[in-house]
């Protein structure tokens, strides 16, 4: 499974690097709006600290518009990935994306068969937004099953990126069902690290280890 880290902030981004356990990044417009400094900017300095792909969103809603800006989005580094609306116009334009070798992530996604469509129109990766709809009383975790039963009954390639995500459950379900990425908050990847049970015997084999005769 990887784990992507769905964050702007280049402090947290270089933190979970450092564990040597990061695959990518995935940003939005309302994640690059909290570091308050100009969206390319932001998005070069991420593509350089991580080898891994890193989403980096369209702002445009038309056909053309998402294309003319995937393009330019793409010159900043091998490892983009366009993030695009699922949206009538975002799936022409990722069928355009994918026919120039541009990997696409088709974010907003919030039932399966939006995910159908996605893959169909061959987007390299689709965001289904689990916390969203638990949200708002839906099982964010049931679409994420539907759309894993449904790319391997017809053996799709597109890889589900489970986002949105708000706890350490919405990961450990990720993974018994198998999906092939979660992208995950700064302050969740730190929790899925720490058991309050590993801290103390920790303290206490230490505490034991200075009882033993010198
Ligand atoms: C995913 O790519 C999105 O950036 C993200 O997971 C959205 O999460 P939110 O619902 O917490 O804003």
């Amino acid at each position: 499974m990887k784990f992507f880290i769905d964050t702007a902030d280049i402090n947290e981004i270089k933190k979970a690097n450092e564990l040597g356990i990061l695959d990518g990044v995935t940003t939005n417009p309302s994640l690059i709006s909290k570091v308050k400094r100009p969206y390319l900017d932001v998005l070069k300095e991420i593509a350089k600290e991580v080898p891994g792909p890193v989403s980096a969103e369209v702002i445009a809603l038309d056909c053309d518009g998402i294309v003319n800006e995937a393009k330019e989005l793409a010159k900043i580094g091998g490892n983009i990935v366009i993030k695009v609306p699922l949206v009538a116009d975002g799936l022409k334009a990722v069928k355009i994306l994918t026919s120039m070798d541009i990997k696409t992530n088709v974010t907003l996604c919030f039932n399966s068969l939006q995910a159908l469509m996605a893959a169909k129109a061959g987007a390299t990766y689709i965001s289904p937004f689990v916390g969203r709809l638990d949200d708002i009383a839906s099982e964010g975790m049931e679409v994420v099953e539907e759309i894993l039963t449904i790319y391997n009954n017809y053996d799709y390639d597109t890889e589900v990126i489970v986002a949105s995500v708000r706890n350490p459950l919405h990961i450990k379900y990720a993974a018994m069902m198998g999906a092939h990425i979660a992208t995950i908050p700064f302050s969740v990847f730190n929790s899925i690290i720490k058991h309050p049970l590993t801290d103390n015997g920790i303290a206490k084999f230490l505490e034991d280890y200075k009882k033993i005769p010198k």
